[in-house]
């Protein structure tokens, strides 16, 4: 122990370690009244280890080459030792990531975590989702199945359809006429390494404009105004022991669930892993129906509501814009609202009707997204891409004159 403590003070006139353990966990007060959305935030991190560590470990079995990568990855399932284990943690870590993701945002929605102090929070964590979504999209071309190679087709092609640089776009993406190998190298490279250095980076980012701000909480109150004669919020509590202890629960019973899919449903009947892509990619023949994993599906149905051309402008590049601003416009959410409260639990029925809507919108439109287009379905996709523009658009309007209810000073348990 003695031992231990020169050590300790040998590093700490060398390097903040107590400085920075005290700042960030030991004396780092968070409200007291987090509940169960709170877990999201510390699953996310849990889910960027995962992928990041078993991610390492493909990389040392699977080949980034066209002639090569598909058997490659069938031989990490069949032949390396735990190799299925460790490549169902990373396809099924995926969607995990996207979940966890979704319901971190939207509890970010509920309690109004983006708003004033916490705008930036909210940008980094809206360029993390920005880069979480490129890394999927490279990370799937990888095992170069047919729906890898199909989907990557109809998402680069959507690069086509900008107006004059269109074309040349889509080659210097490619770096080639058509998806090859050259475009599976330089996928590689971005999935393993150029992405998510980024994503380490804004995680950091977004931790440290948290911690500079403090959390929210429920009741969308902030700890900081009622401070004790030390200085220590009132309705705070040490992050350590108090919420690192916590945040075990929301991960063991995260890795209970976890383990069950990838042990008994690790394809997630075909949403996590799509059945084409069990089949090696074939240039010369094109799957009768291609879609985007689960967690695209609702921004390709706002891409796919839009059916007619205006003037020059195609419907496609109309869809490929529309579908850009519905991710575009979530970074101006802190400007949007412009509500006298945060938390949901003091809004008036507007904000939870439109907040609902937009949540049975969402959910309609990731599931039209997986479906081949009907005009019935088109229709339903133009409506449900209607509801999550006006709850956008809508926002500085009606979040002014919804009924708010008061907020108490302190939080409630
Ligand atoms: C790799 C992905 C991410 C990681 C590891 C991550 C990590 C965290 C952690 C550890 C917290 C504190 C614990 C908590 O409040 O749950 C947090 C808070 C927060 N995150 Fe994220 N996050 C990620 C993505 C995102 C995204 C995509 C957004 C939104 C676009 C976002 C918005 C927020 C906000 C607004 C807070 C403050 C919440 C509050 O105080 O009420 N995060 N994040």
């Amino acid at each position: 122990m003695g031992m231990l403590i020169s050590l300790r003070d040998w590093i700490d006139a060398r390097f903040p370690l107590t400085k920075m353990w005290e700042e960030h966990l030991s004396k780092y007060y968070a409200p007291k009244n987090f509940n169960f959305w709170y877990f999201f935030g510390s699953l996310a991190l849990l889910v960027l280890v995962i992928q990041i560590i078993t991610g390492i470990f493909l990389t040392m079995n699977y080949k980034p080459d066209a002639n090569l990568a598909f058997a490659s990855v069938e031989y990490i399932m069949r032949d390396v030792n735990w190799g299925w284990l460790i490549r169902y943690m990373h396809s099924t870590g995926a969607s995990a990531f996207f979940i966890v993701v979704y319901l971190h945002m939207f509890r970010g929605l509920l309690y109004g975590s983006y708003r004033k102090p916490r705008e930036l929070i909210w940008i980094f964590g809206m360029m993390i989702y920005l880069a979480l979504m490129a890394e999927a999209f490279f990370g799937y071309l990888l095992p170069w199945g047919q729906m890898s190679y199909w989907g990557a087709q109809v998402i680069i092609s959507l690069f086509g359809a900008i107006p004059v640089i269109g074309d040349d776009l889509s080659l210097w993406i490619r770096g080639d006429f058509v998806i090859s190998d050259a475009t599976l190298n330089r996928f590689f490279a971005f999935h393993v390494i150029a992405v998510p250095l980024v994503l380490l980076i804004l995680v950091v980012l977004h931790i440290l404009a948290l911690h500079e701000v403090g959390s929210n909480n429920p009741d969308g109150i902030e700890i900081k105004k009622n401070k004790d004669e030390n200085g220590i919020p009132l309705d705070g509590i040490p992050f350590h022991p108090y919420y690192t202890v916590k945040d075990i629960v929301g991960v063991v019973v995260f890795l209970m669930v976890f383990a069950i899919v990838i042990f008994f449903v690790p394809d997630g009947g075909g949403y996590f892993l799509e059945k084409p892509n069990f089949e090696p990619a074939d240039p010369l023949k094109t799957p009768p129906h291609i879609a985007p994993v689960w967690y695209f599906t609702p921004y390709y149905a706002i891409l796919r509501a839009v059916t007619i051309d205006i003037g020059p402008l195609s419907a496609k590049f109309l869809g490929v814009i529309l579908m850009g601003s519905a991710v575009v416009i979530l970074f101006f959410l802190p400007w949007l609202d412009r509500g006298a409260v945060k938390s949901i639990r003091y809004r008036g029925s507007v904000y939870k009707t439109m907040l609902a809507l937009f949540v049975l919108a969402f959910i309609m439109l990731g599931y039209l997204g997986t479906q081949p287009p009907t005009g019935v379905k088109t229709t339903l996709a133009q409506i449900g891409t209607a509801i999550y523009f006006a709850f956008f658009l809508l926002m500085p309007w009606y979040t002014k004159i919804d009924k708010t209810k008061p907020v108490p000073e302190r939080v409630t348990s």
